[in-house]
């Protein structure tokens, strides 16, 4: 059975879809076969995997709602240019799946049943959810094993995490009791800068080993990868970047491992 990892934070910009990718990429080049479940109707995980959002005939939308029932994950997945990573794509009609889920029996569980039937084919399943924390992120959160945060390293962005983490104490009560914290992802770290530092420090004090020792440092080669249509490990292997996705890779295993 595949351990499903939602990748969430409700403020925008922090690295989700950037971790997403790169994660999963990392993942699979250790071996393990990864599923990446866009679930952000903005669509930035598929776009940034070269898909043109216009021509997917069916996508994650498709799925959650039921359009057709003769369509299931199965008929979404693609495969990507990374080697044993697939995608299940979305596209901007899932801003409408909010409102509609809403008047759905079982709303918060749609995806959780949507995943069911490919849990067996794959070691990891990643969704990236969108910069919010309505249904869509819920439906995550209900769906998932493990809840990991990216944090970017910023003041401000503490402050936001105790509402993420009150969002994931109340999916754990009503939902998903066995909802985990895998861990919080400091990202778009600046080593020069005392406020990273002192953020870092800040984050480790909060949430002790729930805090990676992976770090992610500012880079704009994140921002020339996608461009690239490329993942970091594939745009620039042996970068820093890549490398502290591979670390990050490193540390999910081995907790894995000893769970
Ligand atoms: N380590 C990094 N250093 C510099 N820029 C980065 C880094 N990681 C990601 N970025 C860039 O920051 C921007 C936001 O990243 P990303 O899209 O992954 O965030 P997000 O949390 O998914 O955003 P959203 O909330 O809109 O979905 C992108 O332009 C991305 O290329
Ligand atoms: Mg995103």
């Amino acid at each position: 059975m595949g351990t499903t990892i939602a990748i969430a934070n409700q403020k925008g910009g922090v690295a989700k879809t950037t971790t997403c990718l790169n994660l999963g990429h990392a993942l699979a080049e250790r071996g393990q076969k990864v599923l990446l479940c866009d679930l952000d109707p903005q669509s930035s995980l598929t776009i940034s995997l070269g898909f043109d959002v216009r021509e997917l005939p069916s996508t994650i939308y498709d799925v959650l709602l039921d359009t057709n029932p003769r369509i299931t994950i199965r008929d979404i997945i693609r495969p990507t240019k990374m080697n044993a990573v697939d995608v299940a794509p979305a596209s901007i009609d899932l801003s409408k799946a909010e409102l509609e889920l809403f008047s759905e029996m079982n709303r918060e569980r749609a995806l959780k049943d949507a995943l069911r039937p490919v849990l067996g084919a794959y070691d990891y399943i990643l969704i990236d959810c969108p910069p919010s924390l309505g249904l869509l992120t819920t439906n995550a959160l209900a769906a998932s094993d493990s809840v990991l945060i990216p944090l970017q390293s910023d003041y401000l962005a503490m402050r936001g995490a105790e509402l993420l983490l009150a969002t994931i104490e109340k999916v754990r009560r009503k939902l998903n009791p066995k909802l985990a914290l895998l861990g919080v992802l400091v990202t778009m770290y600046d080593a020069r800068t005392n406020h990273s530092k002192d953020v870092l420090q800040e984050v480790r004090a909060a949430f002790g080993d729930r805090t990676f020792k992976s770090v992610i440092r500012y880079s704009v080669r994140a921002k020339e990868s996608v461009i690239s249509g490329q993942s970091l490990l594939d745009y620039d292997a042996k970068s820093p970047l890549a490398e502290s996705y591979r670390t990050l890779a490193d540390e999910i295993l081995a907790y894995a491992k000893a769970a």
